[in-house]
């Protein structure tokens, strides 16, 4: 899909910098995601990805902007900002490994209060996920790492984001899951989900994606359609080994 050009984008993150105690990591980072796009955000280990993740779901202090939907989200706690629909899927997934799948996923909705859509969503997440129907009652940390990735995305969808942010969806998994998973995602984001995927499988993520940024030592130093992305010389070289 294209951004039509009188589009108001839905997350515009405006001179954005964050960092560790004296450590700054983040400098200056712009970036805009429109309604129902899938962008990607890709760079080396350290460039930043994660961090900007963690500023954008009010994990850690920043300054600069972060506007969703017209509302200023730098210094809202992130409680609030996952009950206004930015949520995450972690690096690393983190369930709740001595839950039931179903009981990672209620959790998921846990600041919902509209029960018969709950309900509704949680067989709508068995119809995407067969094989999270079949576990539902598996302790999630005995699951494989596909399917502990399919409970996270699962989970996520849980809260009925608005901008569902993914960090490092390939990690360890094997090409035909990692596939799989792709799939869904383009299937969420034509039920209306924005979405944000962050990887270092940077050919994945630049194939499905519909615009990218690419990282650098806390800088956006590329951007553009995806598919101009995976055609630029410096791109190809740096991440692309071509
Ligand atoms: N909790 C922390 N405390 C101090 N420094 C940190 C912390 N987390 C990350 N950093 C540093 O911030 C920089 C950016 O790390 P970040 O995790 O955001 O990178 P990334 O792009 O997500 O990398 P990767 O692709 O390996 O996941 C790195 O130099 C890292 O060492
Ligand atoms: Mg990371």
């Amino acid at each position: 899909m294209s951004v039509p050009a009188d589009a108001m984008p839905l997350l515009k993150v405006g001179n954005l910098s964050a960092g560790y105690g004296e450590l700054p990591v983040l400098h200056g980072v712009d970036l805009e995601i429109y309604p129902a796009e899938m962008v990607a955000l890709v760079g080396s280990n350290g460039a930043g990805k994660t961090t900007l993740l963690r500023a954008l779901s009010g994990m850690l202090s920043c300054s600069g902007s972060i506007v969703m939907d017209g509302r200023e989200l730098v210094g809202v706690t992130p409680d609030q900002i996952f009950g206004l629909g930015l949520v995450q899927v972690p690096e690393g997934r983190q369930l709740f490994d001595r839950m039931t799948v179903q009981d990672n996923l209620l959790m998921g909705s846990y600041r919902r209060h509209d029960k018969t859509a709950i309900a509704r969503d949680l067989d709508q997440m068995y119809a995407i996920f067969p094989r999270m129907a079949e576990r539902r009652r598996q302790l999630a940390g005995s699951m494989s790492g596909g399917e502990q990735q399919m409970c996270a995305i699962a989970r996520a969808l849980m809260a009925a984001p608005v901008l569902m942010m993914i960090d490092e969806m390939s990690l360890g998994l094997a090409p035909v899951v990692t596939q799989e998973l792709m799939e869904v995602l383009a299937a969420i984001q034509r039920d209306g989900v924005t979405v944000l995927l962050v990887e270092q499988d940077v050919q994945l993520a630049l194939s499905g994606a519909d615009r990218a940024y690419v990282m650098e030592t806390g800088r956006i130093v590329h951007s553009g359609p995806a598919k101009t992305l995976i055609n630029d010389p410096a791109v190809q070289q740096a991440y692309l080994g071509i």
